[in-house]
C-alpha cells in the first residue's frame, strides 16, 4: 500500500499545474496510464487564450466564451478565469516557459474560431502542448510520477474517497491511499471513431467517478472539431483552428467556399456551426478541404501539421488538406463546485474530466489549456490549506464479482457512437444505441467488482459506461445547443437554458 497526501490521476496540464502549485512539503503522487506525455495536453496545437493585447480586454474574452457556450456557462467562473488568464501566462513566463514572440519581443497572439480578438498565446508554432508539458514536468520534480498504472477503482469509505486501486504493467493490483484524490484524466474522445484525442483518452475518469457514486453532468455536450486530417478513410490528427485564423478557408473540390453566408464569422464561426455545416456536405457525398494556399510560411508557422501532412502523403504545395470533423472535447463531466470538489468527499476533478460549467454548451478555442492552468492553481490553493496526514486504512470492498460478461469490439463501439451519438443525433438512433449498449449488462459493469478483469477489458468497460452516460444524456436533452445537435429538435429552447442533466449511480446498500 502506498500513501500520499494528494493523489492525482492523470498527468496533463491540469494535473501538473496542480502539482506545481502544491507546497513542497505535501507528498504528491501522480498516477498515469502510460507515459506522462501520452495524453491530450501534449497534442494541443492552438495555444492558451488570454486577453494580453493592449486593445483586448478580459471582458471581451468573457463575452466570446459565453457566446461559444450558448450562455449556459457559469458566468462567475468565466469572469474569474478570463480575468486571471493574462497573469497565468505571466507567471509561466517568469518561471521560464517560452512562448512565440514577434521581432520586437512582444508575445505573438494568434486568432481562432469565435474569438473577437487575436489572443492565442502559442509556443513552437503549433507545438504549444508539447512545450508547456515540458515546462510543467520540469516544474513538478517534487511530485512522484508513477507511469503505466491503470486506475480502475476509487475507494470510498463512509462517503469519503480514501484512495484508488490500479493495475501496473504486469497486471498486478496496487493500492494507493491518500487524503485527497484528484481526477485529472481528461476527456473521452476515443469513444468515437473520428477523434483528435490520444489513444489513452477513453473517458475513464467519468466511469470511475460514476461507479463511485459521484454526480456527472451535461455529458451530451461534446465538441466536434471541424478539421481533422482525413486520409485513407481515417482521421490522422488535428489541423489546428489557428490555420483558419491565419486565413485558410473550407472549400469543396470545385472551389465552393462552404462557410460563406452560414455565419457572420464565416470560417471562424463557433466550432459546432462549422462542424455541422461540414457534416451536411459529407452526408451529401462531398469531400471537404482546408485551402491553405495563401498562407505565407505555412511550414514555419505550423511545423507539426506540416509533418503530419507529409507523413500522410498530403502534398502541401497543392494547398488543399482533406478534412473531417471529429470528437475533440467534452464540455460535461464529473460535476464539481467552483474549486473542483465533486459530490464525493475528498474526491476532486479538474481539467476536461470535470464539469464546472465554465464552457457551457461548447468550449471556446484555446480555453482548455487555460482551464487546466486555472483550476490546477485554484485547487492547489485550497489543498495547501487543508492537507493532513492520511489516517485511513484499507477497507474490504464488498461488491460482487462480475463473472463473465461479453464485451463489444472497441472499433464497433467507436463507429456506433459516431453514427448514433455524433454530430447529429435523433431520438430513434439514440434509443436504438442505448438498447445496444445496455445489451452488455451495463448495470453489472457499473456495480460489480472488476478486480479480476484485464487492463484491456477494463478500458472497454469504462468506454461502455461512459458511452452509455453520453447517450442517455443526449436522449434526455430535447433541444439543440452548442455541442449537442438533435435533428428532431433542431433549435435552442429557452426552457432548457438553465437545466443541467445530472446522472448519479445509487449504490446498493448492504
Ligand atoms: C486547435 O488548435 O484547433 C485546437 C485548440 C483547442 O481545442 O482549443
Amino acid at each position: 500500500m502506498i500513501h500520499s497526501d494528494v493523489l492525482i490521476i492523470g498527468s496533463g496540464v491540469a494535473a501538473l499545474q496542480l502539482a506545481r502549485k502544491l507546497s513542497c512539503d505535501i507528498n504528491v503522487i501522480i498516477l498515469t496510464k502510460l507515459k506522462a506525455t501520452d495524453g491530450n495536453s501534449n497534442l494541443a496545437q492552438g495555444g492558451i487564450a488570454a486577453a494580453i493585447d493592449i486593445e483586448d480586454r478580459p471582458d471581451k474574452h468573457y463575452l466570446d466564451t459565453l457566446e461559444a457556450g450558448r450562455y449556459t456557462n457559469d458566468r462567475e467562473l468565466v469572469k474569474e478565469m478570463t480575468e486571471m488568464a493574462p497573469s497565468l501566462i505571466k507567471e509561466m513566463v517568469c518561471d521560464g516557459c517560452t512562448f512565440d514572440r514577434a521581432k520586437d519581443g512582444s508575445l505573438l497572439l494568434g486568432l481562432e474560431g469565435a474569438h473577437s480578438h487575436n489572443r492565442i498565446v502559442h509556443s513552437g508554432g503549433d507545438a504549444t502542448g508539447k512545450k508547456v508539458m515540458k515546462f510543467l514536468l520540469k516544474e513538478t520534480m517534487h511530485a512522484r510520477i508513477i507511469e503505466e498504472m491503470v486506475v480502475y477503482e476509487l475507494l470510498v469509505k463512509d462517503g469519503r474517497c480514501i484512495g484508488v486501486k490500479g493495475k501496473d504493467k504486469h497486471g498486478e493490483t496496487n493500492i494507493f491511499l491518500a487524503n485527497h484524490v484528484v481526477l485529472a484524466t481528461g476527456g473521452l474522445g476515443q469513444l468515437y471513431s473520428f477523434t483528435s484525442n490520444a489513444e489513452t483518452v477513453v473517458g475513464d475518469g467519468i466511469a470511475l467517478a460514476y461507479r463511485a457514486g459521484a454526480e456527472v453532468a451535461d455529458l451530451e455536450f461534446i465538441q466536434f472539431h471541424p478539421t481533422l486530417l482525413f486520409v485513407d478513410g481515417k482521421c490522422q490528427g488535428l489541423v489546428s483552428e489557428a490555420v483558419r485564423g491565419e486565413g485558410a478557408f473550407l472549400t469543396l473540390q470545385d472551389g465552393t467556399r462552404i462557410m460563406k453566408n452560414v455565419h457572420p464569422m464565416g470560417d471562424l464561426a463557433p466550432r459546432h456551426i462549422v462542424s455541422q455545416t461540414i457534416f451536411d456536405y459529407l452526408q451529401a457525398g462531398e469531400q471537404v478541404f482546408l485551402d491553405v494556399r495563401h498562407i505565407k510560411e505555412f511550414t514555419k508557422k505550423f511545423p507539426t501539421i506540416t509533418k503530419m501532412c507529409e507523413e500522410n502523403r498530403v502534398n502541401l504545395s497543392k494547398g488543399l488538406i482533406p478534412i473531417v470533423p471529429g470528437c475533440h472535447f467534452v464540455m460535461g463531466g464529473v460535476k464539481t463546485d467552483h474549486y473542483g470538489r465533486t459530490s464525493v468527499k475528498n474526491l476532486y476533478a479538474i481539467g476536461e474530466v470535470a464539469y464546472t460549467g465554465i464552457h457551457g454548451a461548447n468550449r471556446l478555442a484555446s480555453n482548455s489549456l487555460l482551464e487546466g492552468l486555472f483550476f490546477g492553481k485554484r485547487l492547489a490553493e485550497i489543498l495547501n490549506q487543508t492537507v493532513k496526514q492520511a489516517s485511513y486504512s484499507i477497507i474490504e470492498t464488498s461488491s460482487r464479482d462480475m463473472g463473465t460478461v461479453s464485451l463489444p469490439d472497441k472499433a464497433v463501439l467507436q463507429e456506433k457512437m459516431m453514427k448514433h451519438a455524433g454530430i447529429v443525433r435523433n431520438k430513434k438512433h439514440l434509443q436504438e444505441h442505448l438498447k445496444w449498449l445496455e445489451s452488455f449488462q451495463i448495470k453489472e459493469l457499473i456495480s460489480c467488482s472488476i478486480d479480476e478483469k484485464s487492463k484491456e477489458d477494463i478500458q472497454v468497460i469504462f468506454m461502455l459506461i461512459t458511452a452509455w452516460l453520453v447517450t442517455k444524456s443526449a436522449l434526455l436533452r430535447e433541444e439543440s445547443r452548442g455541442g449537442h445537435f438533435r435533428g428532431d429538435f433542431p433549435s435552442e429552447d429557452k426552457g432548457w437554458l438553465e437545466k443541467k442533466i445530472i446522472l448519479k449511480h445509487e449504490q446498493e446498500q448492504g
